[in-house]
């Protein structure tokens, strides 16, 4: 660290990169690192966990590195800095994702220090939700979240919508069970009971009997792989509701928009969980050109889908699991 730079900043710095391993990845396949050097944080994609065959342009690389991003520039925030970041600024570094440094210094807003709250709170649901609807004035809320990180936060209202979304999630996961390639990436990324491993998704982190949601089932992602692994179920009482399904989408499809969609995301989910809401992600149809194409024609009027979600109360909490701030950031 240089010398120049105040230990408060110093401190800020660190906790801004602490907090930023806390984002939801695909497959918490974290794929992010950190450079320090003085007052300035570099935030770069790790091409070696990218997802070869699920993500061979990087698309949900980026998007997981846009909500690291995310939580850095509010951690900033919150902590009293105005956040100066310069995303992608050298084409010929394409891993090179953003500089942070923190600015001038500001008091935090009350929406700051809420959504700062939740970034470790904040978990990937993977079961049905609690009958009680999203409350209308919440959803606008996460809609305007959305809007206010250049993305759009499409929720899918009419029956019909959701039946076609769920019918082409399910058949994405269906040709993805019986492909090799697919089938080996997720075993590389799950985790048994007991793992050691601070990445990847655990066994606690999904139910060990999953029930299909009503009206529509959304199928899971089978990281279990037929074993008896996740978590069992306890004494609550079982949800099986589907929730309100909405597709995260964005003007242009190029790496820009997927590191503004990762900001966008995170700041949903973030504003989401503050209002008590979990998310669950189903996102296997857009790791196929031709159903992420038919899903932008048919039901996001031309914009880019980027993340389907469904979005609800969920009554019981899930594990995750994280590589410490030090495994990913390097010092000057
Ligand atoms: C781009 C992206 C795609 C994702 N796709 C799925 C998915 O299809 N199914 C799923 O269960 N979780 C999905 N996730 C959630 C990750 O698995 C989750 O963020 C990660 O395991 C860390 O867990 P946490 O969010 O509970 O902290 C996705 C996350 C991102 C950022």
């Amino acid at each position: 660290m240089n010398t120049r730079v105040s230990g408060a900043v110093a401190d800020a710095v660190h906790t801004a990169v602490e907090a930023a391993v806390w984002a939801p990845s695909v497959h918490n396949t974290q794929p992010w690192s950190f450079a320090v050097s003085g007052d300035e944080i570099a935030l770069r994609a790790d091409p070696d966990r990218r997802l070869h065959v699920a993500d061979p342009e990087g698309r949900q690389m980026l998007i997981s590195c846009g909500a690291a991003l995310f939580n850095v520039r509010l951690t900033l925030s919150a902590l009293g800095y105005e956040p100066e970041v310069r995303a992608l600024p050298d084409a010929d570094r394409p891993l090179l994702l953003a500089t942070i440094r923190p600015g001038a210094r500001v008091e935090p807003g009350e929406h700051t220090r809420l959504l700062h709250a939740e970034v470790e709170r904040r978990r990937t649901h993977r079961a049905g939700f609690a009958a009680l609807p999203a409350p209308e004035h919440v959803i606008e809320a996460l809609t305007a979240q959305a809007g206010a990180e250049r993305a759009d936060l499409v929720t899918i209202e009419s029956e019909a919508g959701v039946r076609v979304l769920a019918a082409l999630t399910n058949a994405a996961q269906d040709v993805q069970s019986q492909d090799r390639a697919f089938a080996l990436e997720v075993m590389r990324w799950s985790r048994p009971p007991g793992s050691a491993r601070r990445d990847g998704v655990p066994a606690r982190s999904y139910p060990a009997a999953p029930r299909r949601t009503s009206p529509q089932h959304f199928a899971q992602r089978d990281y279990a792989r037929g074993q008896a692994w996740g978590s069992q179920a306890d004494d609550l009482p079982v949800s099986t509701a589907t929730g309100l399904v909405a597709v995260l989408t964005t003007l242009g499809d190029c790496r820009e928009d997927w590191l503004a969609a990762g900001q966008a995301l995170q700041r949903v989910l973030l504003h989401a969980s503050a209002y008590g809401l979990s998310a669950a992600f189903h996102t296997q149809a857009l790791e196929m050109h031709d159903l992420r194409e038919f899903i932008r024609r048919n039901l996001c009027a031309g914009a880019h889908p980027q993340m389907i979600m469904r979005l609800g109360f969920a009554l019981d909490e899930t594990g995750s699991i994280r590589r410490p701030s030090s495994d990913v950031l390097e010092e000057d």
